[in-house]
């Protein structure tokens, strides 16, 4: 068996920043229900004439320079976003394109908010097979033009970012050791946008409801995530032979830091053992998991030897987590 892990790290944030009192202009709310209720403070905004895939490009450049790779070296692109530029064709393409990856494949995977832990364990099982040598995993999303902003239940929770993993062979024995992944379609519905797909294509009195808008039922979002971060991070350590006392830092998906500290709560960990950055960024849903992680590399949170955990739960429902020797 190969053994893959990240050689590059890169995350970019637009630089428009909204904070908590911003949102009080456009719904009936206060900077301490959304601190007390979230913990989070502020989150970037992206300007109107950037995509997705913009976002996406910083990051990956950053992350491409941090493995001394340049865009030809590339084989595959995988995108993990539920915000993509457009419903068809793919924003890995664009992506692609734009960065100038000349001798790559791309295609995008949606498991929302879990989207990106689910990409980089696609991209690892690549390395390594005929015609796969370095796999770029990026996670990005534009959630402030999916959300409703009349909707104070949502529209206050996300922000905007990219982050991005080159992927390549390491040193045996280091790398991504594993990861557990799980699905629960029966829950889809709790987050969902109801219009625009096949099922409900778009009217015009589905649009004046502004079905077009993420929406979520966050109370059953709440009940499913403090469970579903705890086991993500369980099983995915047992699966690879590891125990809860060997873990280094958990970087979990940045939703909420109530459900983060019942999470570590649950796995008898101090927070001091996680890494969290949601008060500046909020929910970057996709992008939550690499920009934390590339934050905590940058801080020296993340050393060589250290045993990392990602763990990331969401629309789909989807969760799961990777186990990460560096
Ligand atoms: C969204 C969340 C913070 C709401 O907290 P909660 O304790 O469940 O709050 P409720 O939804 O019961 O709402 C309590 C009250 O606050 C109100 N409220 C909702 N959003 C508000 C806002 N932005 N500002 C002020 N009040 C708000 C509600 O209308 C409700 O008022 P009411 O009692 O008069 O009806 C919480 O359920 C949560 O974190 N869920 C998970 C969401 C998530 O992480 N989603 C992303 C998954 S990847």
């Amino acid at each position: 068996m190969v053994s893959v892990g990240i050689i590059g790290l890169g995350s970019y944030v637009p630089p428009h920043e909204m904070s908590n009192e911003d949102w009080m202009e456009f719904v009936d709310t206060s900077d301490e229900w959304i601190t007390t209720k979230t913990g989070m403070k502020k989150r970037r905004i992206a300007s109107p004439d950037v995509c997705t895939s913009d976002l996406a490009v910083e990051a990956c450049k950053q992350a491409l320079k941090n493995a001394n790779l340049l865009p030809k070296d590339i084989d595959l692109l995988i995108l993990a976003t539920s915000s993509p530029d457009v419903p068809l064709s793919s924003t890995a393409g664009i992506i692609q394109d734009k960065l100038g990856c000349v001798n790559c494949a791309a295609f995008d995977i949606n498991a929302v908010c879990a989207g990106w832990v689910h990409a980089l364990d696609i991209g690892s099982r690549f390395v390594g097979t005929s015609g796969y040598e370095n796999v770029l995993v990026v996670g990005s999303e534009i959630y402030s033009r999916i959300l409703n902003w009349k909707d104070r239940a949502t529209c206050v929770l996300f922000g905007d970012g990219a982050g991005a993993a080159v992927l390549s062979k390491v040193k045996s024995g280091d790398g991504i050791l594993g990861s557990w992944l799980m699905s629960d379609g029966s829950g889809s519905s709790v987050i969902e946008i109801p219009s625009g797909g096949v099922r409900t294509p778009f009217n015009s009195d589905n649009f004046e409801e502004g079905q077009q808008y993420f929406h979520m039922d966050g109370r059953a979002v709440w009940d499913f995530a403090i469970e579903a971060f705890p086991q993500a991070v369980t099983n995915a350590l047992s699966k690879v032979g590891k125990t809860i006392d060997e873990v280094d830092l958990i970087i979990p998906h940045q939703a909420n830091i109530n459900i983060i500290k019942k999470g570590m709560e649950k796995l008898g960990l101090d927070m001091e053992k996680t890494f969290t950055n949601l008060h500046k960024y909020g929910n970057t849903a996709g992008a939550s998991v690499p920009i934390a992680m590339h934050e905590a590399m940058d801080k020296g949170l993340i050393k060589e030897g250290s045993l990392v955990v990602t763990a990331a739960f969401g629309g789909g429902l989807a969760w799961g987590a990777n186990v990460i020797q560096f």
